[in-house]
């Protein structure tokens, strides 16, 4: 009868309206700190979350938690496999571990940074449409929070930490997958000297990449760190700035200076000041006393993957250089922007290591 079906059908489709719903929504999870008390100064926490292998999620923003004057800067890390199965585990230095909680690297396997925060970030909106897509079929399995505590001195009367991350997502697919290529050198600096490290990668997949945010990273001796699109015209390099940092500053993403994007064949190049006042070489390691030059680009790309290139790494000083590929190098990659000057020494002090 066509009455009983009309209802019938108007049930069924008011019944997938109400399942459907939510899922359309931007929801909300926390991912946070569970209450730590960091012991000893320069702690490095992690603590993951595990994400459903059978559901896509789309996440399309990140806000830091209110409550975390405590921590000096935060880190995601998208990874296939945690470093632990532990609630809360060590993952810095290993010589500054805390009895009692086990020590491992971020990731097992499959590691890339998908946000960071560091003093005075605000909440990471992504442009219209752009998500991280995590869970389901994705590379992404686990969110791994990893928090560095440079200070403990509020812990000693018995308070805990929560800090974390708000992570907004959505299960409707988003047209535009977000990613993050990580471009970076090894190498060494010699005792007393200014030394570039240098790296340059070209686009070998067929997809436009649109960057909208980048960040820096290097120990006490990055002095500024630049990122460049190089367009090779015959005998001509044109080189575009993607974004160039006082690495001293804190270390978030920071909007790109002006918009490009990158195609198959278009070359991406990284170089990174480091200015050595040691009376020892200095090489590229995880630990404070080692150096790391990084420059990470976010990216949205107009189809359902990100890059099957997630790293950009040269071998670095004395192996590697700019020269050895091309025909012209731009003469402002060292020069320190004018507005961030002043807070070249003021600090000097920071120190990360991971
Ligand atoms: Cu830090
Ligand atoms: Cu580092």
């Amino acid at each position: 009868m066509a009455w009983c079906e009309g209802v019938l059908s108007l049930l069924l489709l008011l019944a997938v309206m109400a399942t459907a719903a939510p899922t359309d929504t931007l929801q909300k999870f926390p991912l946070l700190m569970p209450h730590v008390k960091p012991e000893r100064a320069e702690t490095y926490f992690c603590t993951p979350i595990r994400i459903d292998p059978t559901v896509e999620y789309y996440i399309t923003a990140f806000q830091p938690n209110a409550s975390m004057e405590t921590a000096h800067h935060m880190l995601l890390y998208g990874c296939e496999t945690p470093g632990a199965e532990d609630e809360v585990w060590n993952c810095g230095e290993m010589a500054l571990a805390q009895p009692g909680i086990k020590s491992a690297p971020v990731c097992g396997s499959g590691s890339q940074v998908i946000y960071a925060w560091a003093r005075d970030a605000p909440k990471l909106v992504l442009p219209e449409g752009v998500a991280f897509k995590v869970g389901g079929k994705s590379p992404i399995q686990y969110i791994v929070l990893q928090v560095h505590y440079a200070s403990v001195e509020r812990f000693k009367d018995g308070s805990t930490d929560d800090s974390g991350v708000f992570l907004y997502y959505t299960e409707t697919p988003q047209p535009k997958a977000a990613g993050v290529l990580l471009m970076g050198t090894g190498g060494r600096i010699n005792p007393n000297s200014v030394e570039y490290m240098e790296t340059a990668c070209t686009i070998t997949e067929d997809k436009v990449i649109h960057p909208f945010a980048f960040r820096t990273h290097t120990h006490a001796l990055g002095r500024v760190v630049s990122g460049y699109k190089v367009s090779r015209k015959g005998y001509f390099d044109q080189w575009e700035l993607i974004g160039k940092k006082d690495p001293q500053l804190p270390q978030m993403f920071y909007p790109i200076e002006k918009d490009l994007i990158l195609k198959k064949g278009d070359t991406v190049a990284a170089r990174c000041t480091m200015e050595s006042k040691r009376d020892r070489t200095t090489r590229v390691g995880a630990f404070n006393k080692d150096e790391m030059c990084n420059f990470y680009i976010m990216y949205w790309t107009p189809s359902t993957e990100p890059l099957r290139q997630k790293y950009c790494f040269s071998p670095g000083p004395p192996l590697y250089r700019w020269q050895q590929e091309f025909s012209s190098l731009p003469k402002d990659a060292s020069v320190i922007p004018a507005s961030e000057e002043s807070h070249y020494y003021h600090h000097s002090h920071h120190h990360h290591h991971y």
